[in-house]
């Protein structure tokens, strides 16, 4: 007997079925020859929330939970943090490789290229109500670029597919940017040329009257390491949703508006607006106690804290704090770091969080660092979805080039009524639409 394989027995009629281990995995769909009578469906794995299910292999980014690593493409996330740009990483993500030199400065060239929006796009941006949250609107002028650039369609051609994914990629920020500037009544500013991803973003962003803005290095570079940090994260909740919405072969840019609208969410990536607004609730570090023992007794969460892969510190995390201070060196202390270390050092020894394993996940940080660059809470996720576009990107690609993959369809274990008929309505039992 092949060693590589489990045995099942099934209890209901003593057989044993052979199933294949591949990786040390076994496919599900071998489990479907398992049944009790010729015509049963066969078995099926039951599996909400995906906590044990792999929908892909995938090349692009490799994390170790339980030791608390992640690399992208092989590479560890602190050695490209600490030496590289957000658009070499972009590159690695998207081809596999790091860039030498001759690629990276013609890939910056053509990133830097499609940094403009057509005018309608502004226009539409300016049809937003005044008090519009920035992630909505920037979710619903991704999905609208798809209005502009019909070419996006062509999926499988790969000069249009790699047009329409550098368009993504310089767009998010310019988009962010105008979305930010329109909550402040602030005049867009269009991109400039001559500066970095992340210059040209913190320009459109923060550039007033005078005639020529210049970012702090400082914040430029920590904005870039974040950004890296943010890239890729393999098959987290928004990464699921550009992956199953690209299976029906939609267009990257209703792909992208997807997937960012997963982000949105405070379980994912809106966790670091609600982390600011948990420590504004919070108020002083005194009350950080009595905070913990309401999280304990089962009345809200501690934002920022707990992951789904992760049972260990959120290697992002660690090189979030040491930015952290980097940045304070240049804005001040953001007075509500006392707080969020108070928290950490509380959660870290207590054993409702050291028994479920909770740590500080990314988002824990950032949103400190945000607000003291000038950023109100609102902006924090807005400011996740830019760097991860070109993950959701590179894991679309690969979804797409993947023979193995089909239209991203789960079963369903049917608990609902038995046949019935329908009756008269002096017999139905109807429970109201609103209680
Ligand atoms: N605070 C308090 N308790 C928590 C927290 C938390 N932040 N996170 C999990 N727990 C508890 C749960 O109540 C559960 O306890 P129980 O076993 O007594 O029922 C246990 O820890 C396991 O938690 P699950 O919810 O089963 O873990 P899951 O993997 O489904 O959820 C998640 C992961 C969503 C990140 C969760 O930890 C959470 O809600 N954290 C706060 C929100 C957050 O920071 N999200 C950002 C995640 S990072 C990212 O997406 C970019």
């Amino acid at each position: 007997m092949d060693k590589n394989s489990l045995t099942i027995t099934d209890n209901r009629t003593n057989k044993s079925y052979e199933i294949p281990l591949v990786d040390g995995n076994i496919r599900t769909m071998d489990l479907r020859q398992i049944k009790k009578d010729p015509d049963d469906f066969g078995v099926m794995g039951y599996d909400p929330a995906f906590l044990n299910t792999a929908s892909c292999r995938s090349k692009i980014t490799y994390i170790d939970g339980d030791k608390g690593i992640l690399r992208y493409r092989g590479y560890p996330i602190e050695e490209l943090a600490e030496s590289h740009t957000y658009l070499e990483v972009a590159y690695l993500l998207l081809f596999g490789e790091l860039p030498a030199q001759a690629q990276r400065a013609s890939w910056e060239d053509l990133v830097t290229h499609h940094r403009m929006l057509h005018e309608t796009t502004k226009t539409f941006l300016e049809g937003f109500r005044y008090d519009a949250h920035p992630m909505t609107m920037l979710i619903s002028t991704v999905a609208a670029l798809s209005t502009v650039y019909h070419d996006a369609r062509n999926i499988h051609d790969l000069e249009s597919r790699r047009l329409n994914m550098v368009r993504l990629i310089a767009k998010m920020p310019t988009m962010a940017a105008y979305a930010y500037r329109h909550n402040l009544g602030f005049p867009y500013v269009y991109p400039d040329d001559l500066l970095t991803y992340t210059e040209n973003f913190m320009t459109m962003l923060f550039k007033m009257v005078e005639p020529k803005y210049v970012a702090h290095p400082v914040l430029a570079r920590a904005l870039d390491i974040l950004f890296i940090l943010h890239a890729d994260h393999e098959q987290n909740c928004s990464t699921n949703v550009m992956r199953s919405v690209g299976s029906s072969q939609a267009d990257p840019f209703v792909c992208t508006a997807a997937a960012a609208a997963a982000l949105s969410g405070p379980l994912h990536g809106g966790a670091n607006e609600e982390v600011l607004r948990m420590l504004d609730e919070i108020g002083s570090k005194d009350h950080v106690p009595a905070f913990i023992e309401k999280v304990k007794g089962g009345k809200g969460k501690l934002m920022g804290f707990g992951h789904r892969v992760y049972k260990n510190y959120d290697p992002r995390a660690r090189i979030i704090k040491q930015t952290a201070e980097q940045v304070f060196e240049v804005t001040g202390r953001n007075p509500k770091l006392d707080i969020a270390l108070e928290l950490e050092r509380i959660a870290l020894e207590d054993e409702y969080f050291v028994k479920r394993k909770l740590y500080p996940n990314v988002d824990f940080y950032s949103g400190l660092i945000y607000q003291a660059m000038g950023f109100r809470p609102e902006m924090f996720t807005v400011l996740f979805a830019i760097p991860r576009t070109v993950g959701w990107l590179a894991q679309w690609e690969e979804l797409l080039l993947d023979s193995e993959q089909k239209i991203a369809r789960p079963r369903q274990v049917f608990a609902g009524s038995e046949l019935r008929h329908v009756a008269g309505f002096a017999e139905r039992h109807a429970v109201p639409a609103t209680r």
